[in-house]
Formats: structure tokens, sequence, C-alpha cells
């Protein structure tokens, strides 16, 4: 097994304890065994200087039984996931004499944010302690150790041990010190606008691409929206013009986490979907900035390089070792975001084909971004029922049934539209209403005026009834110009 083969193994979900049969006591010993000798190597590092002899003896104990477990197995991972420890994938089955280990080596491995340790090839002694006394110097909380240190194993030529940064998973460090999940969504939305454009600045220039981040940004992103999907929602009605590119991808991502989410994905395909929804653009960061913004017709050449940005953003992918975790549903969701459900668009496929669920998801997702943003050949966007008007009546552009799925997150009344009621007062709408029977009644933010003065707040809710007269307190009557009225829709989201 290369390389790669382990890490796709330490990746995989861990199987749960199930008796033990004899190759699985003699693995589960293995285990032990090695992170006893582990927390000792650790251990006497912080002690002895490399030289020193008291430390060939637990070099020599540890490369006997890391190189016999080579010669069996091909390779191995070791890897930390929250609070537990993995080897090839199995969850180390602590026992009471690695107890001690088992826990200091968690503990140091989290500080020097190093998430997993690959072996792919049989050691000797200098590599396995200069890999140690390497790892332990590393200062602590440095969120670049993996890197630095797969560098310094480069420099001293030591090719058989691979490491990667510690996963971190946003629902204990994105929400901590946010009780208000408002705040952390403003927090993550901004910081993944930051991180993404981070990530192609680093394409650009041929730099180390910190995917992780992304990642992580994204795992974040997920678990807010389970909680509460409106948050994010809103926050995709600002329409950065300056910062077009990089706030598309994340409004892009947005919307199809939202999608994603009501078709029941669990959080691993979410995460997927929500990397391939950052990505979908990349390869357009290849094509000049004059053509992006020209605010004329493209030319055929133009056109030409327009076209080829979903290809060259798969190109862009598969070039990014980082992104190694990244699944074919990701590259093909990118590749497709151009392809109509009929296969007309771009790029031309030479053979017929079923679009993926991805490619098509992140299509209505884009359009809809891109219609609703004001742009240099477009200053004045579509309101956001007039962009779902058009996508509805564009029978062969998308999907029937992730476009309604789409219409029932985003409503006949989208989030962020302003609308006039029947007590005569505005509103924008905050939330949709999740009951397809009341899609026409959403959460809005009251705006009155009186006296000549206009008055924001408070929010109510739609489908409130009048418990006397048994009817509706308030209705929409329909969908105004926010500009024409002079409202900032993106100050309620904030
Ligand atoms: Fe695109
Ligand atoms: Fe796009």
């Amino acid at each position: 097994m290369d390389a790669n083969g382990a890490k796709e193994m330490a990746a995989t979900t861990p199987e749960e304890s199930l008796p033990l049969g004899p190759d699985e006591t003699r693995q589960s010993r293995f285990a032990n065994d090695l992170i006893i000798k582990l927390h000792i190597l650790m251990k006497v590092s912080q002690i002895y200087d490399q030289k020193n002899v008291a430390l060939n003896q637990v070099v020599q104990g540890s490369l006997e039984l890391i190189n016999h477990f080579l010669e069996s197995e091909g390779s191995l991972a070791l890897k930390v996931i929250r609070d537990g420890i993995f080897i090839n994938g199995k969850r180390l089955k602590v026992g009471v004499e690695s107890y001690i280990g088992f826990k200091f080596v968690l503990e140091q491995l989290k500080k020097k944010r190093v998430g997993e340790i690959r072996i792919c090839a049989v050691l000797d002694e200098t590599m396995l302690k200069k890999f140690i006394y390497h790892l332990m110097n590393l200062s602590d909380g440095d969120e670049d150790n993996a890197r630095k240190l797969h560098d310094e194993l480069k420099r001293l030529g030591i090719k058989s041990i691979e490491v990667d940064p510690l996963e971190i998973f946003e629902e204990d460090e994105f929400f901590a010190g946010h009780t208000n999940p408002k705040e952390a969504g403003k927090k993550l939305f901004f910081e993944t606008i930051g991180v993404i454009k981070g990530v192609v600045t680093g394409i650009k220039k041929n730099q180390f691409i910190d995917a992780r981040k992304m990642k992580r940004m994204v795992q974040g992103a997920v678990n807010l929206m389970v909680k509460d999907e409106s948050i994010l929602l809103g926050l995709t009605t600002i329409k950065n013009y300056d910062e077009y590119t990089f706030n598309h991808c994340v409004n892009v991502a947005i919307y199809s986490l939202a999608m994603g989410r009501r078709l029941g994905f669990s959080k691993k395909i979410l995460t997927e979907l929500g990397m391939t929804g950052l990505l979908h653009d990349i390869g357009k960061s290849k094509i000049p900035k004059e053509i992006i913004n020209k605010p004329d017709k493209l030319d055929d050449d133009e056109w030409r390089l327009m076209r080829e940005h979903p290809m060259t953003g798969v190109e862009m992918m598969l070039k990014i070792k980082q992104l190694g975790e990244m699944s074919p549903k990701m590259v093909i969701g990118v590749f497709e975001h151009h392809i109509n459900c009929d296969l007309t668009g771009y790029p031309k496929l030479i053979r017929k084909k079923d679009l993926t669920l991805f490619g098509k998801i992140i299509k209505v997702a884009d359009c809809y971004d891109a219609m609703t943003t004001p742009r240099t050949y477009r200053r004045k966007p579509y309101r956001p029922e007039q962009a779902l008007a058009i996508m509805v009546r564009e029978k062969n552009g998308f999907d029937p049934v992730l476009l309604k799925v789409f219409i029932g997150i985003i409503g006949i009344y989208p989030i962020g539209s302003l609308v006039l009621l029947d007590t005569n007062e505005m509103g924008v709408v905050y939330e949709t209403n999740p009951d397809p029977q009341h899609i026409n009644r959403p959460k809005v933010i009251l705006i009155s005026q009186s006296e000549g003065r206009r008055r924001i707040g408070p929010a109510v809710d739609l489908a409130e009834m009048d418990g006397e007269t048994k009817r509706y307190k308030k209705s929409i009557v329909k969908a105004l110009d926010p500009k024409k009225y002079h409202v900032d829709i993106v100050e309620h989201f904030l």
C-alpha cells in the first residue's frame, strides 16, 4: 500500500468494536505497544540530547516494533481524531498499561498541531531519532507545524515519514467563545472570504495552500447551518461588489449547503459540497481581470477563455496536494457547474451523461447568486424574486426538483426582500417559513414611517393569527424595490 492508500485507510470511518479475531488481537496489542514506546521516546527526547546513549535502547525497541509491523502491513498511519488515536483506521482500544502513554501522546500531538503521522517504508535509527526530536521541538499551538515538519523531513532526506496537520473540528473550536450564533456566523462568513482569497492568491503564486483551514471553515458553516440556516442565508444578502469573486464563492457555498441540508446529506457530504461551492470558480483566477470585469460584451476569444474556467478549475484542484482528501464528487461538481440539464452549456460533453447532484446543486446556487449581485456589466441586479422567476422559466437549465428545493429555502419572498404589508408597513424578510403551505408567510423586520421618521422593528412572524378574528395579523401585498425606498437591506443582517 502506498502513502495515499494508508491515508485513505486512516481517513475511513473507524468501525466500532466487534469481538476481536486473532488478527485484530495482534493489531490491538501492537497499537498499545506502539503508544507505550512512543510515549517513552517522546519523554526521553525531552530529557536527553540526540547523542545520549540512554536513547539508543528506546529507539531500537521502537524500531523493531514499527519495522516488523511495516513488513506485514506495508504502512503505518497514526491519526488523531478528536480524543481518539487511530492506527491504520482502527481506533486504539486503550489498555490499562497504555493509558498514561495514550494520554501523553494524544496531548503532545494536539499541542504540536500534528494530526497524522504516516510511515510508508522501513526506518533506521537516525531517521526515527531525527523525526522525534524535530516533532518535540515544534512550538506549541502553531497551526503551521505540520508543514514545517514536512519541509524539515524533506530537507533531511527522510522520505518514509509524512505528517499532516491536526484536524480541528469546528464544533469544538468555532462556537467556543461565541455564545451568540449570529456573531459566530458573521465571523465565519468574513473569515471564509479571507481564506478563499488566500487560496486563490496562493495558487496564483504557486505557494502552499492551506486547504485544511478552508475545510475547517466549511465544517463550521455546516454546523451552523444545521443549527439555524437563516443566519448564513441572511449574510448572503451582502453583495460585496469589490470582493465579488470571493463573496460569490462563499454565497454559492452557503446556498449549496442549505440545499444539501434539505436533501438530508450527512455532515461529511455537506462539508464536501460546501468546499465544492467555495472552489467552483477557482478556474477564473487564471482569466485576466479585464475580461472578468469587462463591462461590454465579450469577444469570441474572451468567451473561449471564459468557457475554459470549469476545466481549468478541475486541473487546479487536482494539483493542490493539500486537497488530497478531495473526492471525485467535488472535482466533477466544479466541472459541471455551467452544464445545463439538457447538456447544453459548457464545457461541451463528448458523450451523453447524467449530471451529478453536486454539479446540479452548484449550478442552481451559482446562477441565483450571480443574477442577484451587481456586476460591472449589470449594475442593477435582479431582485431575488425576479431571479427565481427567470430560473423557473428556463426549463432546460436546472433540475426541476432541485429548483423547487431551492425556492423552498429562498421562499417566494426570499430572505433579504423588501415587502409591502397590508398594514401599509414595509418589512425586510429575514427568515422564510419552512412550511410549504405558508411559503408566503415569512418572518419580517418591520419598517414603519411616522411623523417623517423611519422606525425599524420589531420582528414579526407573518404566520401569526389574531386570536379573536382568526385572521392573519399581517400579510404581504407585494415585493418592493429596496433602492426606490432607500432601504439598506444588508444592515438588517449585520
Ligand atoms: Fe463559474
Ligand atoms: Fe460562479
